[in-house]
C-alpha cells in the first residue's frame, strides 16, 4: 500500500510496542489496491488498539469497511473469522480484547438504535467498531475514524484519523 511519512504510516510492527503504532490525530491517507492491503492495515490498526476504543467506519456500500474490520479483529487475536451478517446488528468476538462489531446499516427508527444499549457497547473494557454510524443517534464522539472511498481504478482510499 502506499502511504506517506508519519510515524504511523511508517513505523510497523517493528517500531516497538503497539501504543507507540497508534494513529495521530492528523489524518493519515492510505491507498489499497486490493482487499488484502485493506485487511493489513486494519491488522495494523488492531494491534494498536486498547480496551475502551471505539472505531468508526464510513463509506458507501461495498467500499471495504467489513474488509478492514476482518483484519482488525486479526490484530485483536480474535480467532473466529468476522463476517457480515444479515440480520444481526451486533456481534462479538473473542479476543486480547473483546470485540463488538456493530453494523448500523440496516437500523430505521430511533428507537431500533435505542434498543441496541449502544452506550453501553460504547463505554465497556472492548473495542467497538461500527459501520454506518451516520445511522447512530445521538451521534458517536471520541472514535479513531476510518473513512473508506472507492478510487478510480478499483483500489480503495482509506483514511484513518486517530483521537487527540
Ligand atoms: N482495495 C480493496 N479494499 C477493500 N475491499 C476491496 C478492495 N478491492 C476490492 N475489494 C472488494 O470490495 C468488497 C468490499 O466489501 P465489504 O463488505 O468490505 O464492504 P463494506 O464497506 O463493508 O460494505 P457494506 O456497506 O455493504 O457493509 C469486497 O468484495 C472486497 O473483496
Ligand atoms: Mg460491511
Amino acid at each position: 500500500m502506499s502511504q506517506g511519512a508519519t510515524a504511523w504510516d511508517t513505523g510497523g510492527s517493528e517500531m516497538g510496542s503497539p501504543a507507540a503504532d497508534r494513529p495521530s490525530a492528523q489524518p493519515q491517507r492510505y491507498d489499497t489496491a486490493a482487499a488484502a492491503e485493506t485487511e493489513a492495515l486494519g491488522e495494523r490498526l488492531g494491534r494498536a488498539l486498547a480496551a475502551g476504543d471505539v472505531v468508526t467506519l464510513s463509506g458507501p456500500l461495498g467500499s471495504g469497511k467489513t474488509t478492514f474490520t476482518k483484519g482488525l479483529a486479526r490484530g485483536l487475536e480474535v480467532a473466529e473469522e468476522v463476517t457480515s451478517p444479515t440480520y444481526a446488528l451486533v456481534s462479538e468476538y473473542d479476543g486480547r480484547l473483546a470485540l463488538y462489531h456493530v453494523d448500523l446499516y440496516r437500523i430505521a427508527t430511533p428507537a431500533q438504535y435505542v434498543s441496541l444499549a449502544m452506550d453501553d457497547i460504547l463505554h465497556g473494557p472492548w473495542v467497538t467498531v461500527v459501520e454506518w454510524p451516520e445511522h447512530a443517534a445521538p451521534p458517536i464522539t471520541g472514535a479513531i475514524e476510518v473513512t473508506f472511498a472507492v478510487a478510480a481504478g478499483g483500489g480503495r482510499t482509506v483514511r484513518i484519523r486517530g483521537t487527540a
